[in-house]
């Protein structure tokens, strides 16, 4: 029967990992997968995390199943981190799932129970891993344009164009907050009209929301969501722990729809719970509970809030500094988006051969299209990287 099985095509993002992984250079710069590195190199587990890990395994006495949609207190404070007080709690339901990709892939599964015939638009680009669970699940699919690969800025005016062909029950997949590959973002007043044309429209918005505090503040990065939340009777938010908790592989996200009615949302949290059970029962809990009692401790939370803002101003620190090293080694203004830009990514706009020859020739890993984890950098590295950059580009 195995033999039956296609060889499936490699994540890109993954396949990446490995090979940095498997080069044995020791000057090797990983600037591919998506996690957070201090200046050392290393992915700490934050202050606050650890210090609740402590408090847990004191105070935890059983390790009985919590309820098939997760901890509701795990619900109650993500809710609240997300969407403040845009949306009245009977409107919201909600599932613990594993890790942001969970919420995604339960998403997508909602919609095609509740509405088989939707088509889900994407930005092109986006995370490639966002298409493959679309056509993974079978939901039909189209693009809409995004970013202007000259300009490495949103194109707001071609997005805003594709955007009118959506029809009514279509879903429109958004990133939240520090899109992902490009790191360019829409403006709140473009978020404005974006919200206006799927009211318009009566499109329904998926945020995919997996870096919230990694771009203009905690607060900030909800804005967006807590916008269309006020303003659109339905919207399902795709919400990752991950990078904000640093709890990468505790798997910890959480799926939140809001509903134009009680009635409505009702039914959604059975359909949540449901998607729990058909595809592993119970969702983990270790990781919902650390968060959980991080939100819910001030002294922890100030001090997860301090060091998540350390974290987003470390960043935007390696934004200022390689933006400035390669309008050095350049000589030119072109890469002057990298310091406006936010979130862990940068598309630097290189061509798949510039990307290889950086990594074959200069040990510095990026994904293909020349997308760059800001994270991955270092005072060290920023030169490296602007000079190996220079290089092959011919400067
Ligand atoms: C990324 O885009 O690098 C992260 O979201 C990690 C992943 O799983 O792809």
């Amino acid at each position: 029967m195995l033999n039956a099985l296609k060889p499936q095509a490699e994540d890109k993002i993954v396949r990446m990992m490995a090979m940095f992984r498997d080069d044995p250079r020791r000057d090797k710069i990983d600037l591919g997968v998506g996690v957070y590195k201090d200046a050392s190199g290393l992915t700490p587990i934050m202050r606050a995390v650890k210090t609740a890990e402590q408090q847990l395994w004191m105070a935890e006495t059983t390790k009985t199943y919590t309820a098939l949609a997760g901890d509701p207190g795990f619900h109650a404070v993500m809710t609240d981190l997300i969407l403040g007080d845009a949306v009245p709690r009977d409107r919201v339901a909600a599932a613990a799932t594993t890790g942001g990709t969970g919420a995604v892939h339960h998403a997508l599964e909602l919609i095609r129970m509740a509405s088989p015939l939707a088509r889900v638009w994407v930005s092109n680009p986006t995370w490639p891993n966002h298409l493959s669970i679309i056509d993974h699940i079978g939901v039909a699919q189209s693009n809409y344009r995004y970013f202007d690969s000259d300009s490495c800025a949103v194109d707001f005016a071609a997005m805003m164009a594709d955007l009118e062909q959506v029809r009514g029950g279509d879903v429109v997949l958004l990133h939240g907050c520090c899109h992902n590959p490009t790191g360019a973002n829409l403006t709140l007043p473009e978020w404005q009209a974006v919200a206006d044309l799927l009211q318009r429209k009566g499109a329904v918005p998926l945020i995919d929301l997996a870096y919230q505090g990694f771009g203009d503040g905690l607060a900030e990065d909800s804005a967006a969501t807590q916008l269309l939340a006020a303003q659109l009777p339905e919207l399902m938010i795709a919400a990752s722990c991950s990078k904000n908790f640093g709890i990468y592989r505790e798997r910890t996200g959480i799926l939140i729809t809001i509903s134009p009615d009680t009635a409505t949302s009702r039914l959604a949290q059975g359909a949540l719970a449901h998607l729990n059970r058909q595809n592993f029962s119970f969702p983990p809990d270790h990781g919902a509970r650390l968060v959980t009692m991080v939100l819910s401790d001030p002294a922890l939370r100030t001090d997860w809030q301090a060091e998540l803002e350390a974290v987003r101003l470390s960043m935007i620190k390696l934004r200022m500094a390689l933006a400035d090293a390669l309008r050095a080694e350049t000589g030119s203004d072109r890469f002057g988006f990298i310091a406006q830009h936010r979130g862990m990514f940068s598309r630097l706009g290189l061509d798949e051969a510039a990307v290889e020859t950086l990594r074959q020739d200069h040990a510095i890993y990026m994904i293909g299209d020349s997308r760059m984890n800001i994270a991955g950098l270092n005072a060290a590295t920023v030169p490296v990287v602007a000079a190996a950059v220079a290089r092959v580009l011919g400067r």
